[in-house]
Order: C-alpha cells, then structure tokens, then sequence
C-alpha cells in the first residue's frame, strides 16, 4: 500500500494544489483533512483555470474518489457552488466520487460572521473558520451528521440564538437573521457517508491514498506562528486525526516555494520591502486565491524548511514556482539566525532565460540547478519534484513518489 501525504512547509499558498494534481493521476483516493473554504487550490487541469476551495483537487481525476474528512470544516453553501462550478466546467461530481465525513463541522454564515468582526486582528480569510472550531472545542458546533438525522434546523436556530446575542454585543448592531441554507442541504446530503470506512478499506487494500494538506505548517495552529494562525493542524499530527485512520506514510513531501509568501498578518523574518518583493509578487501572480489579498513575499528561509522538516518528518520537498525567480541575481537565501533573531543570508548566483518550457531537469541552467542542489545539501532531503510553470506539463518529475 502507499499513503502519500502533501503538506505546505511555508505560511500556505506553496502550490499544493498542483503538487496533488500531479500525484492525483496515481491515486484511487484523495483525503482533505483539515481547513475549510479558508484554502484555495488554483489548478489547470486542461489549460482551464479551477479554483477549489473545499473539495479536494482529486476529484479531477477520474476514477479517483475525493474525500472531505472528520477534520474539516465545512460551508455547505460554499460547497454546493463549487460543486455546481465544477458541473459547469463539465466535470462529473456524484457522490460516487465525493465523500462527506459525517463527523466534520459545518461553516454557516454566523460563523462567517463572527469570523469578520474578530478575525481582522490577525487578518483571517473570512470564512469562519476559527469560530467554526471554536464551536467544535466548545462542544456546541454542529457536525455534517445532523444533515442525515434531521437535526440540523433545530441546531441551526439554537445556534444562531447565541451568535446573534454574541455579535450584538460585539458590534452594539442588530445582527442579521440567520437563515437555514436548506437548499444547500439538500445538495450536499447525498455525499455525506462514513470517510473513514472508506479511507481504511482504501489502505488496508493496498490502494494508493493521497492526503492532501491546506495551509501550510507555519500556520498550524500548535506549531505555527500563533496566534498569527488558522485554527486547525495542518501539519501531519492533523492528517491521523482528521480523517480517523492510523497509515504509515511512505512519502512525506513538504511542498516549498521557491521564495516565501505569507497573507495576513505576523511574523516574516524574511520579509522584502523592496522592488525584489514588489518583482516576486507581480511575476508569481501573489494575490490569495481565496481573498484576493495580495501576498507579502521575501527569500527562502531554510531554518523554517529545517522546523517543517522536523515537525513532520518530511522525507522529500516539491519545489514549486521556481520560474518565478528567473531574472532575480543574486538569489538570497537565509541559511541560519544571528543571536538577535535577524536570518543569516547566503547570496546565489541567478539565471536570466526563462525555464517554464525545460523539460529535463538536465537541461535547466546550471544556475537554477544549482539553486536547487544547494537546498537539497542544506536541508539533507531531495528535491523530489520540480515545478517551473503554473500548468501541468511545467512540471519536472524527479523520482517517483508512489
Ligand atoms: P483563517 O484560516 O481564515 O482563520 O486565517 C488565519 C490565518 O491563516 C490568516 O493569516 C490567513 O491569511 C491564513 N490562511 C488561511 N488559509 C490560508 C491559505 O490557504 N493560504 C495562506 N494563508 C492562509
């Protein structure tokens, strides 16, 4: 059997959704674990541009089932429009291959909400995340199973009944009336059925399973740079809980572009405040795909990679957005901290031509070659694959994951 798991090593938007896509091709199932609509996937898997935001990027693939796992939360409205969005587009969406863990948490607009009112202090995507498992630790949130049994109304109400108490407070203004998305809930109740189950049949049967991280491992909400994080695990500790079966993974690739990023607020030590950040965010397209934010960027920060190493036994780096530094000379890269905190950098040389069409990892210049041979050397793991374009043939494949 082989269990592969896909994890952000920086502050999320590494380019994960196209690292799953490519392994998607080999895998019978894609397992979310952890996040909710707060992600943002942007893929190309035909030239045409899908954004996903919940429903895990393996659903692209035919014959390959997507499950939403016990650790996500999950906005039915939000997941009934993408599910509509991908129909659209002409993919096929049943619940023959889309999963809804029953134990998972629903999103509604109050904890929208909410999210809006106290989310700014730390710049949160607004989609109701941290109150969602806010809820869930309090032991008054109100799991996908409440769609099977037909609590979810009554539950609803109740549960509205304190938010609006709550945001009066909060804001002195009448809070709105929150309505049941009963629509919704008819959309999505067809693919609620037990995750679990099916995630242990997959392993257990020897099929390849695909985990598939959201936001990277500087915002778990533990190992992060709290508070200025999302509130879930998403490192790999997240992936056993979240989706309720013990696997041993046999590869572990930590997904890191090939500079940093980071949207919303805290700390960066890496940080550029110069026309080389400005350079980086205009050439890598960064404006989050959920918010439209655009991302704050700086060098590639090796302690960091080293900290995400550790923290999930990372065996392996895809390496993504490498075309973006193009053009950039020297290259810096921070290869340690000076006692008072402030990164130690190396310099690089850079490379000028543009290396989205190379279609050998031979044939890249010997710059950005060597780019990537120093961060193997440093980090102590490979560069198992390399990403020099946003599609999905911009992809140099190293050794084989599965
Ligand atoms: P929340 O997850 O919306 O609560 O936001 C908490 C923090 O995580 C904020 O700094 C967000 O910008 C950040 N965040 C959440 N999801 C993502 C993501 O998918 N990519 C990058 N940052 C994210």
């Amino acid at each position: 059997m082989s269990c592969c798991i896909v994890l952000g090593a920086q502050w999320g938007d590494e380019g994960k959704g196209k690292i799953v896509d490519l392994l998607s091709a080999e895998a019978e199932v894609v397992v979310r674990f952890q996040g909710g609509a707060n992600a943002g996937h942007t893929i190309y898997p035909d030239g045409r541009k899908v954004v996903l935001h919940l429903v895990p990027s393996g659903i692209l693939r035919q014959g390959c089932v997507a499950v939403i796992g016990n650790g996500c939360v999950v906005d039915i409205v939000e997941l009934a429009e993408e599910i509509a969005a991908l129909r659209n587009m002409g993919w096929s969406v049943s619940p023959d291959n889309l999963v809804l863990s029953p134990g998972a948490h629903l999103v509604t607009a109050m904890h929208r909400a909410l999210d809006g009112v106290e989310g700014g202090k730390i710049g949160t995507t607004g989609r109701g995340i941290g109150p969602t498992y806010a809820d869930k630790s309090r032991r008054v949130g109100i799991r996908i199973e409440s769609l099977l049994d037909g609590s979810f109304p009554e539950r609803f109400q109740a549960l509205a009944s304190r938010y609006r108490a709550q945001l009066h407070e909060l804001t002195g203004e009448v809070p709105p009336d929150f309505v049941v998305p009963t629509e919704a809930v008819e959309v999505v109740r067809p693919f609620v059925r037990d995750a679990r189950q099916l995630i242990l049949d997959a392993a257990r049967g020897g099929r390849n399973v695909l985990y598939e991280g959201a936001q990277g491992t500087l915002l778990d909400v533990d190992h992060g740079t709290w508070p200025f994080v999302t509130s879930s695990t998403t490192t790999i500790g997240g992936a056993l809980s979240g989706a309720g079966v013990w696997v041993d993974f046999t590869a572990r690739i930590g997904v890191v572009k090939a500079y940093t990023t980071r949207v919303g607020h805290g700390p960066f030590p890496t940080e550029l405040h110069d026309e080389v950040g400005a350079a980086l965010q205009e050439r890598g397209k960064e404006f989050g795909a959920t918010t439209g934010r655009p991302r704050r960027c700086g060098w590639l920060d090796l302690p960091l990679l080293r900290y995400a190493i550790d923290v999930n036994g990372l065996d392996r780096i895809a390496l993504t957005k490498l075309d973006v530094l193009g053009g950039v000379d020297p290259i810096r890269v921070a290869v340690g901290r000076y006692d008072n905190g402030d990164p130690v950098y190396e310099d690089l040389p850079g490379w000028a031509e543009d290396i989205t069409a190379v279609q050998r990892f031979a044939d890249l210049p010997t710059a950005c070659r060597d780019y990537v041979g120093f961060l193997e050397e440093q980090l102590g793991i490979p560069a198992a694959i390399v990403s020099t374009g946003a599609h999905r043939d911009h992809t140099l494949v190293r050794s084989s994951v599965w």
